[in-house]
C-alpha cells in the first residue's frame, strides 16, 4: 500500500513514492540521467563534501529566509527548474506546479516543451506570481522570436536560455521503456505544433540548435526587455563571459545530469567561479543560479553561502506531483521551509544576508 502524505519526511520520500506509484515510461523519462548517471549522483553527493562551521550565541529567535532573484521577492531561495512532460506525472501537468509555487511563494520556470501549452501555464497564475521561461531555441528563429515575444507579453519576468543542450543527452533508462501516450504540447503561439508522431525526443530535437554559439545572445538581448539567464554553465570563463555579453544571469547546472556525463556538479562550479569573480570585483554584476541535486535546505544554504542567489529544484516536485498532486508539492515546499527555519537557526544566521562563505567548509570539493 502506498504511504500516506503524513509519512513523506523529507523529499527523498518523495522519490520512493514516486517510484512505486508511477507509469514505468514516466518514472524511466524523470530519474533517467546521461550515460552511466555519474553526474547525476554527484550532483546530490556533491553536497555531502561540504560541511558547516556555525557562529553560536548569535540570537535565532526569528529567522527570516526570504531573498530576492532578479527583482522578485520570493519566501525562500529556490524556484521550481523547467521540467518538460508534466503530464507524465499527472494528468493536469505543469499547472499543479504553478498553484505549488502561488501557495509558497516562489518562483515557477516554464519549461519550452511543458505537456499544457504556455497559455495554460501563465493562465493558472494568481495575482502577483512570477513565472519565468525557459527557452530552447529553435533553429527557426522566427518561432524562437514568437515564443520570447509572447512570453514577454503575458508577463514573464525572466528568459532562461539553455544552453548545456546541443544536443539531447542519452538516457538509456529511458530509451529502454519508449513513451508515446502523453506528447508535448509545445506551440510556437499560434504556429504550428511540433511534430510529436516521432515521439517526444524528436519533438524535443526540433527544438535545439546545435548552431546556437555566443554571437547570438545580442539577438536575444535585442528582441525582448526580461533579464536573460544563461542555463547550463559549466566554467568560470563562460561565466566571465556571459558577465561580458551582458546577460543578468548564469544557472551553474548541467541539467539534472542529463547531458554531459561527468560534468562537475553545479555546487563544485560555483566554488570555482564565485572566489574569481571576488577577485575582479564582479561580484554582483550577475546573479549566479545553481541546480541539481538539491535536496535538503542545507543544500540550499550550502549554496548562498557560496555566493548563489538561489538554487533551482526539479525531480523532487514533479515527484512529489506524481504520487500525491497539489497536496503533495505543497508538502514539499513546506518540508523545505521547515528545514530551512531549523537549519538557519543551528548555524547562527537569521537572514539570508548573513549567509557567506566563511560558514562553509570546503576542503573536501575536489578544487581544493
Ligand atoms: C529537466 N531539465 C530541463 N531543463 C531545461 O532547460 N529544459 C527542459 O525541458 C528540461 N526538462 C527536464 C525534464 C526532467 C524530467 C528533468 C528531471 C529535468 C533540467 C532541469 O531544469 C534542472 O536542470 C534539473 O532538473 C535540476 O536537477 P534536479 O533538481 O532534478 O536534481
Amino acid at each position: 500500500t502506498m504511504p500516506i502524505l503524513e509519512q513523506c519526511f523529507n523529499l527523498m520520500d518523495f522519490e520512493a513514492v514516486a517510484r512505486r506509484v508511477m507509469k514505468k515510461t514516466a518514472w524511466a523519462y524523470y530519474s533517467s540521467g546521461a550515460d552511466d548517471e555519474i553526474t547525476m549522483r554527484e550532483n546530490h553527493s556533491a553536497y555531502h563534501k561540504i560541511w558547516f562551521r556555525p557562529r553560536v550565541l548569535q540570537n535565532v529567535k526569528n529567522i527570516d529566509f526570504s531573498t530576492t532573484m532578479l527583482g522578485t521577492k520570493v519566501d525562500i531561495p529556490f524556484y521550481v527548474t523547467a521540467t518538460a512532460l508534466g503530464k507524465l506525472g499527472h494528468p493536469e501537468g505543469e499547472v499543479v506546479l504553478t498553484r505549488g509555487a502561488k501557495k509558497h511563494n516562489v518562483i515557477q520556470m516554464i519549461p519550452t516543451l511543458a505537456s499544457c501549452s504556455f497559455d495554460e501555464i501563465v493562465d493558472a497564475r494568481e495575482g502577483d506570481q512570477v513565472q519565468w521561461l525557459q527557452l530552447y531555441v529553435n533553429a527557426d528563429r522566427k518561432i524562437t522570436e514568437k515564443i520570447v515575444k509572447h512570453a514577454e507579453a503575458r508577463g514573464c519576468k525572466g528568459l532562461f536560455i539553455t544552453v548545456d543542450a546541443p544536443q539531447l543527452g542519452r538516457r538509456e533508462k529511458d530509451m529502454r521503456s519508449k513513451f508515446s501516450d502523453v506528447g508535448s504540447n509545445v506551440q510556437s503561439s499560434g504556429g504550428s505544433d511540433v511534430d510529436r508522431s516521432q515521439g517526444a525526443a524528436r519533438a524535443i530535437s526540433s527544438f535545439i540548435d546545435p548552431a546556437l554559439c555566443w554571437d547570438d545572445i545580442p539577438w536575444f538581448m535585442s528582441i525582448t526587455k526580461m533579464p536573460i539567464i544563461l542555463k547550463g554553465v559549466q566554467r568560470v570563463e563562460d561565466v566571465i563571459r556571459a558577465i561580458e555579453v551582458g546577460v543578468q544571469g548564469v544557472v551553474l547546472s548541467n541539467h539534472g545530469g542529463r547531458q554531459l556525463d561527468f560534468a562537475r556538479s553545479g555546487i563544485e562550479v560555483l566554488a570555482e567561479v564565485m572566489p574569481v569573480l571576488r577577485e575582479r570585483g564582479w561580484a554582483d554584476r550577475i546573479e549566479i543560479f545553481v541546480d541539481g541535486g538539491v535536496r535538503r535546505a542545507t543544500d540550499i544554504i550550502k549554496a548562498l553561502c557560496l555566493g548563489a542567489k538561489g538554487v533551482g529544484i526539479g525531480r523532487p516536485f514533479l515527484y512529489a506531483m506524481s504520487a500525491y498532486g497539489l497536496p503533495g508539492v505543497d508538502r514539499a515546499m513546506q518540508l523545505l521551509k521547515d528545514e530551512m527555519e531549523m537549519n538557519m537557526r543551528l548555524i547562527g544566521c537569521s537572514s539570508v544576508e548573513e549567509l557567506n562563505p566563511t560558514l562553509v567548509d570546503t576542503r573536501g570539493l575536489s578544487m581544493h
